[in-house]
């Protein structure tokens, strides 16, 4: 088992397969983004020489990200060869767009809790914000989901000014669905080193909104290290989330660390560079004992919280964008 010096068992791992993305999202991606030469991404093949370390050392679930996941090459490949390496969970946060196609396989694979990345269920909307239009094999692929009896939540960003006048419908999907809708704080990682402090819309003026509108919404029980506060509108099949992604409020029970497409190791998603493993694995092929000892020097300086990561943030402000961090 790992801890770290606070005494918080680490036993996640969130996996940014690549910085690409097949979506253009205003909170996440520079729309002038130069993507990176693809040797300075890891390889499937070193992100399974890692995530096998990682296995043997006690770290129980791994969390796929991107980017959009789907949008490297032979993903299907690369999970094939991750899920008999006794993983408890591997779970998926995806765009949706390109996922229809694979959703059988996933749930075969045991993969069967998705994050839909979901703004909006207004499809100009959609477009607006995504710059492409692909709402509805978005939807056509949450059916399928749901159809397959996969666990699905739906994530919505929320933007002032741009879907913010969707809380009330977007939760009340909640009702007819069943379908975990959560609403995030906009965070500063687009990139652009924007401070998104001024327009953010805070997590409880989410909650006032939404139980103004459904009187009798109730509390129900978080899943530990929950990133959302989670309700239940009175009869609904789903649920209700909001995430305090930017006011950090559940940085005391935190349980992750995050390996970012270029193999960068983070211990707190506002930290600046984190410690590069790829540069580790590249120069110690195959060596175990050398990955390990740089992962658990880390985890043992995992900050305390997103402050503290913030204040000590090295590159000063949020240059790196989600695409890359991983979320
Ligand atoms: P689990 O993996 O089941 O814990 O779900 P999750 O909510 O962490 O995953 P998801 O990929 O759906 O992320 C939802 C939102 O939570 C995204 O906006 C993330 O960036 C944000 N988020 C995820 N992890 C962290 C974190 O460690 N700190 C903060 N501040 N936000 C996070
Ligand atoms: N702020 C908050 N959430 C974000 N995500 C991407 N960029 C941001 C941001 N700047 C979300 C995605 C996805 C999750 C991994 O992170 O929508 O659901
Ligand atoms: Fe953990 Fe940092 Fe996220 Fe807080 S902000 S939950 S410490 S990764």
């Amino acid at each position: 088992m790992i801890y770290d010096s606070l005494g918080r068992k680490i036993d996640y791992v969130r996996l940014s397969v690549t910085d690409r993305c097949n979506l253009r999202c205003t909170y996440c991606m520079p729309h002038d983004i130069v993507f990176a030469p693809k040797n300075e991404l890891l390889s499937y093949e070193e992100m399974l020489f890692i995530m096998r370390v990682l296995q043997k050392k006690g770290i129980r679930k791994v969390r796929l990200t991107g980017g959009e996941p789907l949008a490297r090459k032979n993903l299907m490949f690369f999970l094939r060869e991750l899920s008999t390496y006794g993983f408890d969970e591997i779970t998926l946060t995806t765009n949706g767009v390109l996922v229809y196609d694979y959703l059988e396989e996933l749930k075969s694979l045991g993969i069967n809790r998705i994050n839909l990345s979901l703004d909006t269920l207004d499809k100009e909307k959609f477009n607006r914000v995504t710059l492409r239009d692909d709402f509805d094999k978005v939807i056509r692929a949450l059916n399928k989901m749901l159809e397959l009896g996969m666990e699905v939540r739906m994530n919505a960003v929320l933007m002032d000014g741009i879907n913010d006048d969707e809380i009330e419908s977007l939760a009340g999907f909640s009702i007819k669905n069943k379908v975990g809708v959560r609403f995030i704080e906009e965070m500063p990682f687009d990139g652009k080193s924007n401070d998104k402090s001024k327009n953010f819309i805070d997590y409880k003026s989410i909650l006032a909104r939404i139980e103004k509108a459904y009187p009798g919404l109730y509390k129900i029980e978080d899943a530990a290290s929950s990133t959302s506060l989670n309700y239940k509108i009175k009869g609904s099949l789903g649920s209700v989330g909001i995430i305090p992604a930017y006011s950090r409020t559940f940085c005391s029970t935190c349980n992750r660390i995050r390996l970012t497409s270029f193999g960068e190791l983070k211990t707190c998603l506002y930290e600046g560079g984190g410690v590069s493993i790829r540069d580790i694995i590249r120069q110690y092929p195959g060596d175990e004992e050398k990955l390990w000892e740089t992962i658990a020097k880390a985890i043992a300086a995992k900050y305390k919280d997103g402050f503290e990561a913030e204040k000590e943030n090295k590159l000063g402000g949020f240059k790196q964008s989600m695409s890359i961090i991983g979320g």
